[in-house]
């Protein structure tokens, strides 16, 4: 089935006693979600959030990235292993700030994907266009090129445990959403292309976030539309207030 999901990446943000403030507002504030709700704190933070999040149904701890390699000499990298062993049900792939600042590629996405799903976490793969291709209208290939290149190497069971995050890159931090007619077409076009590739129940149970400048304003009208499953939440993941009203707006 498929499942609706709001997850808060707080990027670089937050001390640790602030992410735990933030953590008891976040629990305080949100009872009984329509779906998942994850949360994603720096990596200094996971093992102590995680054990508050533990506390309440539905809440589920995430990483912000992981190493693509199962251990050894990459000095300030973490492995799949040592965030499950903090914890973490879930791990951000693929962030286009990780594209872009830490040159991550399809293919090192791919590994990641790998590395993630064998040691059990399940990856929220992130994929998107940059502007200059929304705008020469190519944004669906280049997405389409994304997903093939990173996941459509897996098997359907490991393809079941994915979800998928559209986060088109002129939309994120930058104050200006996608449209919801927008965030369902491209939704729309990547669960058909699911379908294409692992048949139509597949693609009817995979869970397609939208990210984004996402907020408690416009989060019910994005999330109404019918290829669209929740969000993958920045800057409002860091006031509980808007956080809990994004939960809120879960179908
Ligand atoms: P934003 O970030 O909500 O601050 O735009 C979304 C994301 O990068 O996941």
């Amino acid at each position: 089935m498929r499942q609706q999901i709001v997850a808060g990446n707080w990027k670089m943000n937050k001390t640790l006693e602030e992410g735990v403030e933030l953590t008891k507002a976040i629990l305080d504030k949100i009872n009984q979600p329509k779906g998942l709700v994850v949360v994603a704190p720096p990596l200094t933070h996971l093992q102590e959030i995680g054990r508050l999040l533990s506390t309440k149904k539905s809440f589920h701890l995430s990483a912000q990235n992981c190493h693509q390699e199962e251990k050894g000499a990459y000095t300030g990298e973490v492995s799949a292993d040592m965030l499950v062993s903090v914890g973490c049900s879930f791990v951000i792939l693929g962030h286009s700030e990780r594209r872009q600042y830490f040159k991550e590629s399809n293919a090192t996405l791919a590994a990641k994907v790998n590395i993630s799903l064998a040691k059990g976490l399940r990856p929220i793969f992130c994929c998107g266009e940059p502007l200059n291709i929304r705008e020469t209208e190519t944004h669906v290939a280049y997405v389409a090129k994304q997903l093939k290149a990173s996941l459509f190497h897996l098997s359907e069971t490991e393809f079941r445990k994915v979800v998928i995050a559209y986060e088109p890159i002129w939309a994120i931090g930058t104050g200006k959403t996608a449209s919801s007619l927008q965030a369902q077409e491209m939704h729309k076009s990547i669960r058909d292309l699911v379908a294409k590739k692992y048949g139509k129940a597949v693609a009817n149970d995979t869970t397609i976030l939208y990210g984004g400048s996402c907020n408690a304003q416009n989060a019910a009208e994005l999330f109404a539309q019918p290829d669209v499953d929740g969000g993958l939440i920045g800057g409002a993941s860091l006031k509980a207030d808007d956080f809990a009203v994004i939960v809120g707006a879960l179908k």
